[in-house]
């Protein structure tokens, strides 16, 4: 619905000056820009509103979105849930990008950087949150339910592609919390067993109940009919939480820095010849192991310049 101001007249003539093309363009590039760096999940829930308040305008930034279809809805926890929707056909991206996603509240789209877990060659989106009581997105967000309507940016981005990293036998997709989500697309596409002899998972949570997908990766993955002989043969998972418990302890930093984790699973500790490594989490785990990796001589990727690491932070909403 919108805004009742928005549809009064004013002086028609007057309005379409203010609000002219260009004026409208910068107006959506400076909304652009606020979502340019997080990625993955609702990032530092700021809202994209109108920046003034015209119809024109926000049906020029409407435009910019999908309307897709919520199929499923799945709580893993009080804080964590995971959704499908329908994909339009025009919707393409590459595994590991993320895209703009939220609701349209007012008449104006409410959306942050969420990373697709579904690949490229999947019929249906799937997407995994973080539910903050106070955010402005996913507190409605985590109400979502079969039937409702989501908004999808129509264009994804992101620095977590193949693309961006140098040749290498490795692959260390490093995550916490919903960082995960972009490596859930990574290890379903067949581009990473053809670029990579081994790919090693790491998913570190505070508890183990937020370990989510586990299952899907230990249980379903293995016996998929495109995907199947690689994960089972050349996919290393490794749950690790911080809080609890567990069979894996442990931060991701520590875990690397001490070998731990490289004598857990039988590979050799991370060197520039062979290893290559994606990041997606906290912004504490990422610049923390960007220093390690940095002083290892390693060198962050990106789509001018493939490296030898590439990172993602992850939407975090305190
Ligand atoms: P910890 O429990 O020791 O803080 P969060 O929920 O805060 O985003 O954290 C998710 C996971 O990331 C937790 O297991 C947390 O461990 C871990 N973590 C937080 N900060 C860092 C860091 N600087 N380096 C590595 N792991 C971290």
């Amino acid at each position: 619905m919108r805004r009742a101001h928005s549809r009064e007249g004013g002086l028609p003539h007057l309005r379409a000056r203010a609000f002219s093309p260009q004026r409208q363009k910068s107006a959506l590039n400076r909304r652009a820009r606020v979502h340019k760096t997080p990625s993955n999940g609702p990032a530092d829930e700021a809202e994209i509103r109108d920046p003034v308040n015209s119809t024109a305008v926000g049906n020029t930034i409407m435009s910019a979105f999908l309307h897709e279809t919520v199929l499923d809805v799945h709580h893993w926890t009080d804080t964590l849930f995971s959704f499908t929707a329908t994909r339009s056909p025009s919707f393409r991206f590459e595994n590991g990008q993320f895209a703009m996603i939220g609701l349209e509240v007012e008449g104006r789209p409410l959306v942050r950087a969420y990373s697709m877990v579904s690949t490229n060659y999947d019929e249906k989106l799937e997407f995994f949150s973080i539910k903050v009581p106070d955010g402005p997105l996913t507190s409605r967000l985590q109400h979502i339910k079969e039937g409702d309507r989501i908004l999808v940016g129509k264009k994804p981005t992101g620095t977590l592609m193949l693309d961006n990293l140098l040749p290498g036998r490795t692959l260390y997709l490093l995550s916490t919390g919903t960082g995960l989500a972009p490596f859930m697309s990574i290890i379903r596409s067949p581009d990473t067993y053809e670029r990579f002899e081994k790919v090693v998972l790491v998913h570190g949570c505070r508890h183990v109940n937020e370990l989510a997908y586990g299952e899907r990766i230990t249980q379903e993955l293995p016996g998929d009919e495109y995907i199947g002989d690689a994960v089972r043969e050349r996919l290393v998972y490794y749950p690790t939480v911080t809080r609890e418990p567990y069979q894996n302890r442990g931060r991701i930093t520590d875990l690397i820095s001490s070998g731990k984790l490289f004598s857990d699973i039988g590979t050799a500790p991370l060197v520039t010849e062979a290893d290559r490594v994606m990041l997606c989490g906290s912004p504490q785990m990422i610049a923390d192991m960007r220093a390690y990796l940095v002083g290892q001589k390693f060198d962050e990727g990106s789509s001018s310049e493939p490296g030898h690491f590439v990172i993602e932070k992850a939407f975090v909403e305190k």
